[in-house]
């Protein structure tokens, strides 16, 4: 279990599934998540997704749990990793609304930053936001990472192409980061 200010990264557990499930099915969450997670998902697809996560050894999920009343709003996760460049690919939600814009994304990925680079040798982090999602963007600048490049018109919602935004933290901001907060 991780702490920060705000939350806590912990394991899934069971009754979080259909806690899960409800936040991901959300459709304004869905559009803003990747298009690879398929809407809307089904309370099997999500069992069998509960059931995969223990094995998978290069996948780490976390649910995010708030501290001061131990409520699970969301979750963020390493997606894949590649030992060979050191680089990591993460994926995060809030799920629960009434705690967007308070900074509980911003510390339950400040966790997830500081696991990586303190506990695994991992050299760079990297992420996909969409363009319209501007609360993303602003909260992962606030934890460092900066934009790294454009992918034009990769995401097509409601008859419109947006562009993706590339975002990376390199090991070296990151210490430079910590060393400036002290
Ligand atoms: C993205 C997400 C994790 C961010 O977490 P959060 O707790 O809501 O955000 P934070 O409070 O850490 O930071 C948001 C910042 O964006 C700002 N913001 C909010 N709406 C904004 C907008 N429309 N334009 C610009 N900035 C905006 C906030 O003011 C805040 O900045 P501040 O602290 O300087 O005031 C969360 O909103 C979420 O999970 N959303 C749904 C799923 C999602 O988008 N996942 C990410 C996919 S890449």
């Amino acid at each position: 279990m991780y702490t920060g200010q705000k939350v806590r990264l912990r394991a899934y557990t069971r009754e979080d599934i259909s806690i899960r499930l409800n936040y991901i099915n959300d459709i304004e969450i869905a559009n803003l998540l990747t298009a690879d997670i398929p809407y809307p998902i089904l309370l099997h697809e999500e069992e069998k997704w509960f059931e995969s996560i223990t094995s998978q050894s290069d996948r780490y999920m976390f649910a995010i749990e708030t501290i001061e009343d131990n409520r699970f709003i969301g979750g963020c996760s390493i997606n894949s990793i590649d030992w060979k460049n050191s680089v990591a690919t993460v994926g995060i939600f809030i799920g629960h609304k009434d705690y967007w814009g308070h900074g509980y994304g911003n510390d339950a990925m400040n966790i997830l930053i500081s696991f990586i680079f303190n506990q695994m040798n991992i050299n760079k982090i990297r992420l996909i936001s969409y363009s319209f999602n501007k609360r993303a963007i602003k909260s992962f600048e606030k934890c460092g990472f900066v934009i790294e490049g454009i992918l034009r018109k990769e995401v097509f919602k409601d008859g419109i192409y947006y562009d993706k935004i590339a975002m990376g933290i390199l090991r070296e901001e990151f210490l430079k980061n910590m060393a400036a907060d002290k």
